[in-house]
């Protein structure tokens, strides 16, 4: 007999994320090992729950192959030191990877199964170029299934610039440099030294410490964005400096359910409410997060007024102006990304979601009467996914939006 269990969030931890290439710090790092940090990280910061009783280990790449392939989940967490008997798997979904391991494993909880689970991600984008090595099925193209362009993912977002012209360059590069401002903030009040695992690392010049973001500009001003080349197309609107950066990174959360939760003497951080995904147009990829959730919202019951706090991740900030619009949300909203978003900290596609559940978990804390908050992606090849968390911190007052 079946008896599920609420998802509870109690823990996550990340790699500080690092510029791809050959002049990123992690460029002689493995990114099997970032993700193995990140892991051992969070297990040995909750020596509370005895290794051997991590049920399963999920963790998402969207290149699996090299140092990101042979089943990322089973042997990060062998070299993080779980047991053998801890099982693992790897997960792909392109940017929702950590966000669709989170669900996945989150599901196994909620249907009884597991107790304790590991669900991350990793991407080195410097090692493992977006669309190296790839094959698309010629007849995506042929009949016209999808569109070429749709698999560069600057392209999908001049289409929505293309698409939706009140999303003007200026409002992209607004909302740009507000993500640098808040990520700054959000460095010198502290809001990311619980989520941030230093990590060693090798070059040329010895070996050094990685323990902050490499791409953060806290110095970015209008005109310095205003005169950025366009590179995906002349005369364009999306620049480097109003998408997210080419990044290296990996994340690691532990989910469990009411049972663990009381055995091992654990906080519930955050509640899973619901999740969804959705598809839409390739072409315009960066409208996914509206379908999957208003999806999200539907299964759960709630309206999007019920949404005190949001961590939409920022591949474009195009994409993200498309979200907020639609929901009728202000661009500089109090309640959105509030310690900034990827185009400042970076975007290790399969990394990514947990990063946004380490930061709601983070706000979670500091905002008490916000009961409900949304984690969300964007989607190559056209998807969104959408994860509702509910807040245990919620002081019962009536529900507000952060900054409200
Ligand atoms: C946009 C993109 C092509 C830029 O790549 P890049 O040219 O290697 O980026 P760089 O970091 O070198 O920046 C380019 C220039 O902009 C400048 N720049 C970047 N951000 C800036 C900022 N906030 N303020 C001022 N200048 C900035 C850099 O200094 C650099 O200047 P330089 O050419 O004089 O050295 C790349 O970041 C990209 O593809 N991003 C999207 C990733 C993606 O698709 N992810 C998946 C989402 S679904």
């Amino acid at each position: 007999m079946v008896t599920g269990s609420e998802v509870h969030f109690i823990d996550g931890t990340r790699t500080p994320f690092g510029r791809a290439g050959e002049k990123g710090m992690y460029w002689g790092t493995r990114a099997d090992d970032l993700a193995v940090k990140a892991m051992k990280a969070l297990i040995d910061r909750n020596p509370q729950i005895p290794a051997d009783r991590y049920d399963d280990v999920a963790i998402a790449a969207t290149t699996q192959q090299g140092d990101q392939g042979l089943t990322l989940g089973r042997t990060t967490a062998i070299l993080a030191g779980l047991p053998l008997s801890v099982p693992g798997l790897a997960i792909e979904r392109m940017c929702a990877g950590a966000l669709t391991a989170s669900a996945l494993m989150g599901s196994t909880i909620g249907f009884g199964q597991n107790d304790v689970v590991i669900a991350g991600g990793v991407e080195h984008m410097g090692h493992h170029p977006m669309g190296q090595g790839v094959d698309p099925n010629p007849r995506f193209l042929s009949e016209r299934l999808v569109d070429g362009e749709a698999l560069n993912m600057g392209n999908t977002a001049e289409r929505l610039h293309d698409r939706y012209p009140q999303y003007t360059k200026e409002r992209a590069d607004r909302f740009a440099l507000a993500s640098q401002q808040k990520a700054a903030k959000a460095y010198e009040d502290g809001n990311f030294t619980r989520d941030l695992v230093p990590v060693a690392i090798e070059s040329e010049a010895g070996w050094g410490l990685a323990d902050r973001d490499e791409h953060l500009r806290p110095d970015t001003t209008m005109e310095g964005l205003a005169g950025l080349k366009t590179p995906f197309r002349p005369h364009g609107r999306v620049t480097a400096g109003n998408a997210s950066p080419l990044t290296d990174g990996a994340t690691a959360s532990i989910l469990v359910s009411d049972d663990a939760l009381k055995e091992f003497g654990l906080k519930s951080r955050m509640k899973m409410v619901s999740f969804a995904f959705a598809g839409v147009e390739p072409e315009v990829m960066g409208l996914g997060p509206i379908p999957s959730t208003e999806k999200a919202l539907k299964r759960a019951g709630l309206k999007i007024d019920d949404i005190g706090l949001f961590e939409l991740n920022e591949a474009f900030a195009v994409q993200v102006l498309s979200f907020l619009d639609h929901f009728g949300i202000a661009d500089d909203d109090a309640s959105v990304n509030r310690f900034g978003g990827a185009i400042a900290l970076g975007h290790p596609l399969a990394a990514s979601g947990v990063r946004l559940m380490m930061q709601l978990a983070n706000q979670f804390e500091q905002f008490p009467e916000v009961r409900y908050g949304v984690t969300a992606l964007c989607v190559g090849l056209g998807q969104g996914g959408t994860i509702i968390w509910e807040n245990p911190s919620w002081n019962g007052k009536k529900h507000a939006r952060a900054g409200k």
